[in-house]
C-alpha cells in the first residue's frame, strides 16, 4: 500500500474548543471536534446521502452532517449514556412541553420532600458501593427526582430530562471533578461537600434547555431523520454513502474509560450491566494470540518482547477494530468514503500506527486509500497523557496529533 500522510495546519484550529462552536448537552471524553468534522465533508464535497457513526459517543458526527445539508444518519454506541447523549440533541422536542414538564417536576418534587411519610417510601435504585460514592442525603434526594422522571409519560421529553439528572449523579457524587475514571476525593473533602441536589438539577435543567433552544432544535428541520441505537454497529440492509467517525484509540481501560466515567450515571439510569461496559468496549475481552500479519503485526511484537500480557491486550483492541471495520466496509455503497479521525497511541513506548491500520483494513475490503491528513491536537477533550503503562502515576506524552484517514470504496 501506498500510504500518504499530509500534514494539515488547516485542521489544527489552534485554541478553539468543541464548547467555542458547539456546546455538548453533557460532559463526554474524547469528543470529537465538530468543526473538523464540517471542513472534513466540505474538503470531500459530501452534501448528501446518508451517513454512519458506528461509534457515536455524544454524538458530534451527526451535527458535521446537518451542517453539510445531509438528513439522514445513523449511530450506533455500545455505552448507554453516550446513545442518550446522542438521542436527545437530535430529538424534536417541544420546548413549551420542556417548560411545563419543568414545572410539574418542580411541584410534586417540593411535595414528596416536605413529607416524611413518603420519603420513606422511596426505592433506591441499584448502585454499587452506593454509600461509598454518595451521602444519605444526596442519595434521597437522586432516588426522589429519579422518581419524578421516571413518571413522565412521553419517553422523548423523560429522556431529555435525564441528562440533567446524569450530571448532577456525577457532580454530587464525592468523586473527582474533572477525572474521567471513578476516584473518590479525600474523606476530609468529602465531609464537607454537601451539594444541593435539587438546585444542581434544575440549574443542569436550565442550561441544557437553553444550549438544546439555541444551538440544536434549531437545526432539526424536516426530513432530517437520525436514528441512535444503544448497540454495536451489525451490517444490515441500509446502506450508506459517508462513515464520519472517531473511533476509540485503544481498549478502555487503559485508554479512555468510557464505561468508568459513566458508571454512575448508567447505574442511576438502571442500566444492570453499567460496571461491564468498559469490557465490552473495543478492546475488552482477553484474546489469546498477538495478530502475526499486517502493518501493527511488527510493533505488536515489540511490545511482545517488552511484555507479553500488554501485546494480548493490545492484539485485542485492533482485532476488534478489524473486524468492526469489516462490518463498516460491508455497509458502504460504492464510491462511498469513510473518514476516520484517530489518535495513535503509545504503548510500551512504541507508538503504534492506528492510522495506518485503519487505511490497510479498509482496502483489504474494497476500499482505496485517498489520503491521511495530520493535525496537531490543540483542544483539552482528550488528554495527552494517560498511563500506558497501567501504573497510576506513571504518565508519558502520547498523542499529540490525530490523524484523519480518508478512503473511498472502490469496487
Ligand atoms: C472517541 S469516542 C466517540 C466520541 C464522539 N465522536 C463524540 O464526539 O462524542 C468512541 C466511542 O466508541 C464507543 N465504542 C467503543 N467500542 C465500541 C463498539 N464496539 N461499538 C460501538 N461503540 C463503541 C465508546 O463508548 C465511545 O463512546
Amino acid at each position: 500500500m501506498n500510504y500518504t500522510v499530509v500534514r494539515n495546519k488547516t485542521y489544527d484550529y489552534t485554541g478553539q474548543s468543541y464548547a467555542s462552536v458547539y456546546p455538548n448537552l453533557h460532559k463526554y471524553p474524547a469528543t470529537m471536534l465538530p468543526q473538523l468534522g464540517i471542513d472534513v465533508l466540505k474538503e470531500f464535497a459530501i452534501t448528501k446521502g446518508a451517513l454512519l457513526d458506528p461509534y457515536c459517543g455524544s454524538g458530534s458526527s451527526f451535527m458535521c452532517g446537518i451542517e453539510c445539508g445531509l438528513t439522514t444518519m445513523a449511530g450506533f454506541d455500545i455505552n448507554p449514556l453516550a446513545a442518550l447523549i446522542s438521542k436527545v440533541k437530535y430529538t424534536r422536542l417541544s420546548l413549551d412541553e420542556i417548560e411545563h414538564v419543568k414545572h410539574i417536576l418542580q411541584h410534586t418534587l417540593v411535595e414528596f420532600l416536605n413529607d416524611e411519610k413518603r420519603l420513606h417510601t422511596i426505592r433506591i435504585p441499584t448502585v454499587t458501593n452506593i454509600d461509598f460514592w454518595f451521602s444519605k442525603d444526596v442519595i434521597n434526594k437522586l432516588a426522589v427526582l429519579k422518581q419524578g422522571i421516571d413518571a413522565i409519560e412521553n419517553a422523548d421529553i423523560r429522556n431529555f430530562f435525564l441528562l440533567p439528572f446524569s450530571e448532577t449523579v456525577r457532580d454530587c457524587s464525592y468523586t473527582r471533578n474533572g477525572e474521567f475514571k471513578l476516584y473518590r476525593m479525600k474523606d476530609e473533602d468529602a465531609v464537607n461537600f454537601n451539594p444541593d441536589v435539587i438546585s444542581v438539577y434544575f440549574k443542569y435543567v436550565n442550561d441544557i434547555a437553553s444550549y438544546y433552544q439555541t444551538f440544536y432544535l434549531p437545526r432539526l428541520k424536516k426530513p432530517l431523520l437520525i436514528r441512535i441505537r444503544n448497540e454495536a454497529f451489525q451490517p444490515k440492509a441500509e446502506t450508506y454513502d459517508v462513515v464520519l467517525t472517531s473511533p476509540p484509540y485503544g481498549d478502555s481501560r487503559t485508554t479512555v474509560a468510557y464505561g468508568q466515567f459513566s458508571t454512575l450515571s448508567n447505574e442511576w439510569l438502571g442500566i444492570q450491566y453499567a460496571r461491564k461496559i468498559d469490557s465490552m468496549l473495543m478492546g475488552g475481552a482477553k484474546t489469546s494470540g498477538i495478530i502475526p500479519t499486517g502493518v501493527i503485526a511488527d510493533y505488536i511484537y515489540e511490545i511482545y518482547r517488552a511484555d507479553k500480557k500488554r501485546s494480548l491486550e493490545v492484539s485485542s483492541f485492533y482485532t476488534d477494530l478489524g473486524l468492526s471495520i469489516q462490518d463498516v466496509a460491508k455497509s458502504v455503497k460504492k464510491g462511498g468514503k469513510i473518514l476516520y479521525i484517530v489518535g495513535n497511541r503509545t504503548v510500551k513506548n512504541i507508538q503504534l500506527p492506528t492510522d495506518q491500520f485503519i487505511a490497510e483494513q479498509f482496502e483489504e475490503h474494497g476500499f482505496k486509500h485517498i489520503i491521511t491528513y495530520k493535525r496537531a491536537l490543540s483542544n483539552k477533550s482528550m488528554p495527552s497523557k494517560n498511563s500506558p503503562t497501567n501504573k497510576a502515576g506513571k504518565t508519558v506524552q502520547t498523542m499529540l496529533y490525530e490523524y484523519i484517514v480518508a478512503c473511498e470504496k472502490v469496487v
